[in-house]
């Protein structure tokens, strides 16, 4: 199991982690690996001016965006899964 952390921290939530958040558990479904993946939302990852913070499993990204979310979910998420 992979866990997706998004934070809602406030610095996060006002640059728009609840977009994010969503589109992390759209591509879950899309990708059909909603069974494998668990898309969480976290408070403050430490990041407050870097973010939306996104966690996956112990690496953190920076400045994710909905467009960046499939990018990361593409190259990061869905390779672990095997
Ligand atoms: S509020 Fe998101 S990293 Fe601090």
């Amino acid at each position: 199991m992979t866990t997706i952390s998004v934070c809602i921290g406030s610095a996060c939530h006002k640059r728009g982690s609840y977009a994010v958040l969503n589109r992390f558990k759209a591509l879950a479904a899309e990708k059909g690996v909603s069974e494998k993946v668990t898309v969480a939302p976290a408070f403050c990852l430490g990041e407050c001016k870097n973010g939306v913070t996104v966690k996956v499993d112990e690496k953190l990204f920076l400045g994710m965006t909905e467009e960046s979310a499939e990018d990361v979910f593409n190259r990061y998420v869905l390779p672990k899964l095997g």
